[in-house]
């Protein structure tokens, strides 16, 4: 089982007795459980992160994941993690050595130093979340008073995932793919188109931008889903 909570694109977040169960589920089958805590510092309203770990800890089949992408901001400089039981770690670490080497020296050195220097990382990150708290509500606020568009309130992570199906036959478009072509061409707002992700009728915005750029990308959409 492959599990990502806080997600992306959809925002869910999976409550500790929703792990627990399925934790309990996977362990009597024999069944590992892969759980990417990526955004594990992205929750909203108080929410707490339930974490895999412990179970992992106990000797049960998990491997849990991480990156330094979002929580440090360090998208694109390829480091990440995982923990696991030390046979399949091990494993892991020939395979990879072989197919994509390493990674780099310096991206290695930048993590060491947010995961270590906790008080300023945990400052920074605080930081980040109250921001992202409020450019939430101006995303999902700013697409739900556009006629057509649905969007549920992201618990976690720093997307919006929108459907916009109700406007394919008012653009004449047939899919998502088609939706995000042409919203990126004629309005110039990027969105990743939901069939990515296994649901064609949403497209998936990201707020992960300063806020006039977010209510400028909302009013643009307005505009272009009714001319
Ligand atoms: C669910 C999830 N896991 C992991 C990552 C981290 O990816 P990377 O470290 O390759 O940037 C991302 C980034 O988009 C993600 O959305």
């Amino acid at each position: 089982v492959i599990l990502n909570s806080p997600n992306n694109p959809t925002g869910a977040v999976v409550d500790p007795e929703e792990l627990t169960r399925l934790l309990d589920w996977c362990d009597g089958r024999g069944v590992w459980l892969i759980y990417d805590e990526t955004y594990d510092r992205f929750l909203y309203d108080g929410r707490l992160h339930a974490s895999a770990a412990a179970r992992l800890l106990a000797g049960e089949r998990v491997v849990v994941t991480g990156a330094a992408s979002k929580t440090y901001a360090m998208t694109g400089w390829r480091l990440g993690w995982a923990l696991g039981p030390p046979a399949l770690i091990r494993a892991m670490a020939s395979y990879q050595s072989h197919t994509t080497s390493n990674a780099s020296s310096i991206s290695q050195a930048a993590a060491l130093k947010a995961l270590t220097a906790l008080d300023s990382a945990a400052a920074s990150v605080a930081d980040m979340l109250a921001h992202y708290e409020s450019r939430r509500h101006v995303i999902v606020e700013g697409l739900r008073a556009i006629r057509g568009v649905r969007c549920g309130m992201p618990e976690g992570a720093f997307y919006a995932f929108a459907d916009v199906s109700e406007l394919y036959g008012r653009k004449g478009v047939t899919g998502s793919a088609a939706f995000c072509d042409r919203l990126l061409s004629e309005a110039h707002v990027a969105a990743v188109p939901g069939d990515a992700f296994g649901d064609d009728a949403c497209a998936r915005f990201s707020f992960a931008t300063d806020p006039a750029r977010i209510t400028e990308a909302v009013r643009r959409i307005a505009a272009w889903a009714v001319a």
